[in-house]
């Protein structure tokens, strides 16, 4: 769509024949531009911001009196300007109009003092050049999801190698652990040990205990425990589970806050493992607010789903620690604060329960995890 603010004048075409060269001028300052803006669009170094820029800064040129010319490229939220620019009364433009919707507009602007008149050929090089940039967005933002759907895809397969390889080694280790744990618990109630002694094997005791409870983690985490499914009234789970925990919030000063969608529909799923993941995003929720704060946990209907939805008011994450959170053994924790393995294990539950996570979360401004679950209905079963 193009729209005017300004006089349209005659064509090239109606110049007397001495003005002829003046507009083949104009004329080739026109193409020169178009095929920069080409080269632009297949450039690969360039981001969209740098490419919107540098169609911005060429178009003046292009056009009859460059001195004078001010030029805006609104796109969504973003404003692209010449330098110096300056804003009037007298322009003219062209909406930015991609396949199924539109995504800002491309403006000239001349003082509004000046008696300048649009040509017909400079009217159609602005709409000539908005379609460009049109294009330009779409290639770019079909790029974007290319790329995203790729890093998830590695993220995905890097998580299913970890897994495999954590797996392994839970089943290794778990057989010695057992025998270990076995003898020293048998060694303690058998023999007449010294105070000391006794000490010693309590401690190898409880050092065995905790390996167990990383090996679990880990299996919980490759799948290795596959989910007792029923159905599961996921408002009731939150309800009985949650008490627990408000009164270790209540002592960190963070407020519990339950917005239970009422006749929610029930969920497919092993409640043990599902408690397990509530606990799991909760903790994680208290630690990121030593300060105090408020945990709001939620459940809503989303179509055919059913959402969770855990948020707080915490440290919130940057991208590079979102990117990692999922992997075994990545903390930001003291080491006697996290081990690392309580996402694997939540992200290992949720994708044995052919469920879906979400995270959202910015420093400073809170996280909020998402679990987004096929509901069930009575007839299915
Ligand atoms: N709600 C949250 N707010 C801020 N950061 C979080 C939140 N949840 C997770 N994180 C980040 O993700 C990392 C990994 O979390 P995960 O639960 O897997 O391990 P952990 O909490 O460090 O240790 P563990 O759960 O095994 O005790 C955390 O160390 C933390 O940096
Ligand atoms: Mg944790």
């Amino acid at each position: 769509m193009i729209f005017l603010g300004v006089s349209l004048g005659s064509h090239y075409s109606d110049y007397p024949a001495e003005d002829s060269v003046h507009a083949l001028k104009e004329r080739i300052k026109e193409l020169s531009c178009l095929y920069r803006i080409a080269e632009l669009s297949s450039s690969l170094e360039l981001d969209t911001k740098e490419i919107l820029q540098a169609v911005v800064d060429l178009i003046p040129a292009a056009m009859q009196y460059p001195e004078i010319t001010s030029v805006r490229l609104k796109v969504e939220n973003r404003c692209f300007t010449t330098p110096e620019f300056r804003q009037s009364a007298n322009f003219f433009g062209a909406t930015l109009q991609t396949q199924f919707s539109t995504k800002g507009s491309l403006e000239v602007f001349y003082p509004e003092s000046s008696d300048y008149e649009l040509l017909p050929e400079e009217f159609k090089l602005i709409e000539t050049i908005a379609q460009q940039i049109a294009l330009i967005l779409e290639r770019k933002s079909i790029q974007e999801y290319n790329a995203k759907m790729q890093e998830q895809l590695r993220h995905a397969d890097r998580l299913a190698t970890i897994g495999q390889l954590s797996a392994g080694i839970a089943h290794e280790i778990n057989e010695p652990l057992s025998a270990i744990l076995g003898f020293s618990e048998l060694v303690v109630s058998e023999y007449k040990l010294s105070p000391e002694a006794k000490q010693d094997m309590q401690k190898i005791i409880n050092a065995t205990l905790h390996a167990r409870e990383v090996v679990r983690k880990l299996m919980l985490f490759s799948r290795q425990v596959p989910p007792k499914t029923v159905p599961v009234d996921l408002n009731k789970l939150i309800e009985d589970g949650f008490y627990f925990l408000e009164n270790r919030c209540e002592k960190q000063g963070i407020q519990v806050v339950r917005k239970l969608k009422p006749d929610l529909p029930k969920v497919v799923a092993d409640p043990s493992q599902m408690h397990q993941v509530l606990v799991n995003l909760s903790v994680n929720a208290m630690q990121a607010m030593p300060k105090g704060g408020l945990i709001t946990i939620s459940t809503h209907t989303s179509g055919k789903n059913v959402e969770i939805k855990i948020a707080d008011t915490g440290l919130g994450m940057d991208e590079t620690v979102l990117q990692k959170i999922f992997i075994p053994f990545f903390t930001t924790k003291d080491i006697d604060q996290g081990t690392g393995l309580g996402l694997s294990v939540v992200h290992g539950i949720i994708s044995a329960h052919n469920a879906k996570i979400k995270v959202s979360s910015r420093p400073g401004a809170g996280t909020v995890f998402t679990i987004i679950m096929k509901a069930y209905h009575e007839q299915e079963s």
